[in-house]
């Protein structure tokens, strides 16, 4: 066995943002605005910070308009409704992305649902859900959506193939086996409770780990030349005299990258193509609200 291709997210997330970067160009050309993207982050939790800090970088850089909202942890509920329906109405705004999660005593399904589905750029309305669900075009979410590129783009066409998605949640598992599913590929969801979970991975011929739990995944776990996305994105305890702990994914990289066919990294994998799928979500979100037709290729 050799070793597995790596899968360069980062590559493919520059690309996609210099091509969005040309569109976003061409858009302010034809309708005289840029398009624009509001983050509201509530509260400061480190992480989010991070986050939001390179969601506004990553738009500047694209030539989408960035407006951040950076609200005090205090903030009540009905202070965050009335600026996410400030934004629902506001023109300049194409996209809205309120930062999860959000600190407690707050509702974050009550604050998703007063989102304008038009505008929930992260698809996670309950519109959009549907939407998906059915087969109707809205928006989808980001990270399932990333990752879906990295395998079309890796494997070309699914259809036939076994796919193992590891968790079920709404931002990343339930969406996910959707777009594999609807790219005719054979999606088993496993989760927590999921009996002989290594004998079900065994199978697939893709493997989408999003149970945030490090280095779960193990290298016997793998079907030989199997196509492996970690979606993890976990800080081991710091190392003797370090500061921070080491990022890790849900599958244990060294050992899987000497059975599995192409893996992706951790960092440099998953993670960059979410903020590149956000603006690529907000430029259509733009076209839409212009008139215009969705930017082909995207
Ligand atoms: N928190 C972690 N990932 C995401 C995401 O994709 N969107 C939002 N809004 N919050 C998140």
């Amino acid at each position: 066995m050799g070793e597995a291709a790596l899968i360069d997210g980062k590559g493919f997330a520059a690309a996609l943002r210099a091509r969005i970067g040309t569109l976003a160009g061409d858009f302010a050309q034809a309708t005289g605005r840029r398009p624009g993207l509001a983050v509201v982050l509530v509260g400061d939790d480190p992480a989010s910070q991070v986050y939001v800090g390179a969601k506004g970088r990553a738009c500047e850089e694209a030539g989408i308009a960035s407006f951040e909202h950076r609200l005090p942890a205090e903030t009540s509920e009905a202070e965050l409704l009335t600026l996410v329906e400030r934004l629902n109405r506001d023109p300049e705004v194409d996209g809205i992305l309120v930062q999860m999660p959000l600190p407690g005593g707050l509702d974050e399904q009550a604050v998703i649902a007063a989102i304008s589905p038009d505008k929930d750029v992260d698809g996670f309305h309950v519109i959009n859900a549907g939407r998906l669900s059915v087969g109707q075009t809205g928006f989808v979410p980001c990270t399932p959506l990333g990752c879906l590129m990295l395998l079309k783009d890796r494997l070309g066409d699914l259809s036939g193939l076994d796919a193992v998605v590891i968790g079920r949640s709404n931002i990343v598992g339930k969406p996910m086996a959707q777009l594999l599913t609807d790219a005719n590929a054979t999606v088993t969801v496993a989760h927590s409770r999921t009996r002989n979970l290594a004998d079900v991975v065994r199978r697939a011929d893709i493997v989408v780990a999003a149970v945030g739990r490090p280095e779960m995944v193990r290298a016997d776990w793998i079907k030989p030349g199997a196509t492996v996305i970690d979606v993890g994105i976990n800080r081991l305890p710091p190392a003797e005299g370090k500061e921070k702990g080491r990022l890790v994914g849900d599958v244990a990289f060294a050992e899987a990258s000497a059975v599995a066919g192409a893996i992706t990294p951790v960092p440099g994998g998953v993670g960059p193509m979410t903020i590149a799928v956000l603006l690529r979500n907000t430029l259509v979100a733009a076209h839409s609200h212009a008139g215009l037709e969705p930017p082909e290729g995207l």
